[in-house]
């Protein structure tokens, strides 16, 4: 096992000490000793039944085949279609199934809830949850708007509940080992971001591609390089819709809950764009970001270099890392290619050590040390200034985006 995977492993200790203990330690409702952190989870959708639910059944039956102790238990999940949410109860090992969300939350003590789904539907569940006194993890991103995501960290400060977002490159193996070697102080000072992340196909129209996939990177420059000052972006578009016929999907009441067979029955165009966002962080640095649907091979498709003074360090394809810093030996790894396991693509992506971040959060009543729903603000304010910045054909400092509402 690589250094960094015993770091994650060696995370937490195993018992809930405090239950029903707003955040950062002030007690509200009362404590339970020797527990586990009791889960519940909204929706049963694609994403989070492959790449969530699993990194939660590892970490509440154990990450070794023997004798390894549950971290976290697994009460409840739901979903308004009562078959998936009757299918990952079964297949994940919650307790019980429900398929309305508001008898959840009454009937079952539930100390953090996942709410994963369309980032349309999200905010509203999301703030309900807070309020029923329980954390929440939502998927990234958080939301549509900056409304909605500026009332969602409103509602954390007023419950004093956390709000984690699914921001888990942050805590994929290859970018731990980036920051961790880019914050040693022979790297110098970080001087220029450089990224690249494309699509090795075009992107559905139900969701937003800059919004609601870009932000992955939006936020990955921001965990490396720290708040941005000002943004200057540019568009290229190959998507020909002259009849509108992603307008119509929209007319579907159900598109956001059930965008998959939405777009398999209606005629619609996929999203072929391209951005270039250019930026200048708080710190001096400078940094630009590549992101478009129009390749098709399935390498080369994901790259972060940060470079300091008389250093840099790379991770080509979300994989394989190499640093060179000025009279040291190159460096460079890799995963183990051999090790094709849950626990090490869980471990690899990120999803695994962000879920168990949450679960160490939760039973210690603190914040998480991941993406909160204040990266979320900042990263829709972010999408807001590259949109403001295309459409204006100028650079846009965060603080205009902050003082005069621009809409995500
Ligand atoms: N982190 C990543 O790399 C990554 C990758 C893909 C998708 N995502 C995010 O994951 C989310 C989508 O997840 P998914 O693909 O699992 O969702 P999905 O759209 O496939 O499924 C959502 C499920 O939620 C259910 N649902 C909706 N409203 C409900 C309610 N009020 N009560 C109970 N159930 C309800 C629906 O019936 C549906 O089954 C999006 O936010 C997306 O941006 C993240």
């Amino acid at each position: 096992m690589s250094g960094i995977s015993a770091a994650f492993l060696a995370l937490s200790g195993r018992q809930c000490a405090l239950r029903n203990v707003a955040v950062d330690g002030h007690s509200d409702v009362g404590k339970h000793q020797d527990m586990l952190p009791r889960i519940g989870f909204i929706g049963c959708g694609a994403f989070s039944t492959s790449c969530l639910y699993p990194s939660l059944r590892l970490l509440a039956f154990g990450l070794e085949p023997y004798g390894s102790e549950p971290e976290v238990e697994l009460v409840a999940c739901c979903d308004m279609d009562g078959r998936l949410a009757e299918r990952n109860a079964r297949a994940f090992g919650f307790k019980r199934a429900y398929t309305n969300h508001r008898e959840m939350l009454e009937k079952e003590e539930l100390d953090t809830v996942f709410v994963v789904m369309h980032p349309q539907l999200q905010p509203a569940l999301a703030i309900e949850v807070m309020e029923s006194g329980r954390n929440v993890y939502i998927e990234k991103p958080p939301a549509k708007t900056l409304t909605e995501v500026r009332a969602m960290q409103e509602a954390s400060r007023r419950t004093g509940r956390f709000c984690q977002v699914g921001f888990m490159k942050r805590f994929s193996e290859p970018y731990v080992m980036a920051k961790e070697i880019a914050g040693r102080p022979e790297f110098g000072q970080l001087s220029v971001y450089e990224s690249r992340k494309a699509r090795n196909a075009p992107y559905p129209p139900v969701y937003d591609y800059l919004n609601d996939f870009v932000c992955h990177h939006l936020d990955l420059a921001r965990y490396f390089m720290g708040d941005v000052e000002y943004v200057y972006a540019e568009l290229v578009s190959r998507t020909h819709d002259p009849d509108k016929l992603n307008a119509r999907l929209f007319e579907r009441e159900d598109v956001y809950r059930n965008w998959a067979s939405v777009l398999r029955e209606t005629p619609h165009v996929p999203q072929s764009d391209g951005y270039l966002i250019t930026f200048r962080f708080t710190s001096g640095a400078i940094g630009v970001h590549n992101a478009n649907t129009l390749e098709t091979d399935t390498n080369l498709l994901e790259r972060v270099t940060l470079t300091g003074e008389g250093s840099v360090v790379t991770v080509e394809d979300w994989y394989r890392v190499r640093a060179a810093i000025k009279h040291q030996p190159p460096f460079s790894w890799e995963p183990l290619v051999i090790d094709k396991s849950l626990e090490a693509r869980s471990m690899h992506t990120g999803y695994l050590g962000e879920i168990r971040e949450l679960v160490a959060a939760t039973r210690e009543s603190r914040r998480p040390k991941a993406a909160t729903i204040d990266d979320g603000v900042a990263c829709l304010e972010l999408v807001a200034a590259v949109r403001a910045s295309i459409a204006e054909g100028r650079r846009v400092a965060l603080s205009e985006v902050r003082t005069t509402e621009l809409v995500a």
